[in-house]
């Protein structure tokens, strides 16, 4: 059983290895008509990089797709979308494969498959997030024709808090985009910086929350009961190297909560019933609710350190662990994470928005 596919109508594919020639994905199901370039996906693959600056790996991937179907005359045709990313800096010498590395999925691969391409994380490495990347590039596309627009940001890195945010999607896009770490809140950003930068230079890593914001999502999406809108979401972000947490609108600060304190109180809002206030983080029932899809990702501190670390090589022999200095690590993932978080919404959004076209004849 493969396990190398996401979606239902909108189902993509993606394969390689951190260290192995290429990595791609392939779109099935992407309606034709939609304009896209490799520069507007290139864009989003910029974002994604590493070696962008000294907060995240410094391994240097230029990643430019090569689209090789499903494209004609600058629009798709319908047909499968195949697309390319060649690995350019792969430097395998860092990796052994003898001992584990405490926190990485090299042992869990042994166990199940009884062998594992352990050179840079292999299929476990974050390089597959280029794939997603790639691939959300288009459907956030698609989405923008009719009015959605999916955005993340950093919004917590150990126990540093950004801002919460307000404002239309441009303004919020804006800053973020422009900040080193996507954070929304510059004077927090400082901060993190300085967070990140001390635990790097202690040899040591640190974890942070990514939020998710989602515009414009018509009312109406998602099924019930096991496709439900924040399974389908908790599910493509859970599906994330290094995520070990997800919440939608209030999330586990719900616990704490009365009913009086907690529930969105309904009223008209230009002519349709909606909730008014958003606790709930845009969905109920599963269905989206018309208003704004808010979710949040918590995502570990990354397992590679510098540090010495206790751990066993593959025959279960005791080893203290060094990795090589100079092997190329995200001090905290969560930064780079930004991108893909977003791009995993908008393929979870795409696909239920094309869902959406079988639910009803009026
Ligand atoms: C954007 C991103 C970048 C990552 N970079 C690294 C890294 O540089 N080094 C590392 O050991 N793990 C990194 N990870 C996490 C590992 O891929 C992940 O922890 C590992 O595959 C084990 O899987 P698990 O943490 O989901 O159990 C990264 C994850 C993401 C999302």
């Amino acid at each position: 059983m493969g396990s190398n596919s996401f979606g239902r109508a909108f189902q993509v594919t993606t394969w390689g290895e951190s260290h192995g020639a290429a990595m791609g994905a392939v779109i099935d199901g992407c309606p034709a008509g939609l304009e896209i370039s490799a520069e507007e996906i290139d864009a989003a693959l910029a974002r994604r990089s590493p070696g962008r600056n000294q907060f995240v790996s410094p391994r240097k991937e230029p990643d430019r797709v090569e689209i090789l179907s499903g494209l004609f005359e600058g629009r798709t045709t319908g047909t499968p979308i195949s697309l390319l990313i060649w690995n350019r800096d792969v430097k395998s010498q860092h990796y052994d494969g003898k001992v584990l590395r405490p926190g990485h999925a090299q042992a869990s691969y042994l166990d199940k498959y009884g062998r594992v391409d352990h050179r840079g994380g292999g299929r476990a490495s974050a390089r597959e997030t280029v794939c997603r990347v790639a691939a959300g590039a288009i459907a956030q596309k698609l989405l923008s024709l009719w009015g959605i627009h999916c955005l993340a940001w950093l919004c917590q890195v150990g126990d540093l808090q950004a801002a919460s945010v307000d404002g239309k999607w441009e303004q919020v896009q804006q800053a973020v985009w422009t900040d080193p770490l996507f954070c929304s809140d510059p004077e927090a950003s400082k901060q993190m910086q300085k967070l990140i930068q001390d635990c790097s230079e202690q040899g040591d890593s640190i974890g942070g929350l990514v939020q998710l914001c989602c515009w414009g999502v018509p009312a109406g999406l998602g099924d019930p009961v096991y496709e439900k809108m924040e399974a389908l979401l908790a599910k493509a972000m859970l599906s994330l190297p290094a995520s070990k947490g997800f919440e939608i609108g209030e999330g586990f600060g719900a616990a704490q909560l009365r009913g009086s304190q907690h529930n969105d109180p309904f009223g008209s809002l230009e002519g349709a019933i909606r909730p008014l206030t958003n606790r709930a983080g845009g969905t109920l029932g599963g269905i989206t609710t018309g208003l704004e899809l808010m979710a949040r990702v918590a995502f570990k501190p990354t397992s590679s350190i510098r540090k010495t670390q206790s751990s066993v090589d593959i025959e279960g022999k005791p080893v203290q662990l060094q990795l090589d200095p100079t092997s190329r690590h995200d001090p905290c993932v969560a930064i780079r994470a930004v991108p893909v978080v977003e791009a995993m919404a908008a393929l979870v959004l795409a696909d239920a928005l094309l869902l959406q076209r079988l639910a009803r004849v009026e």
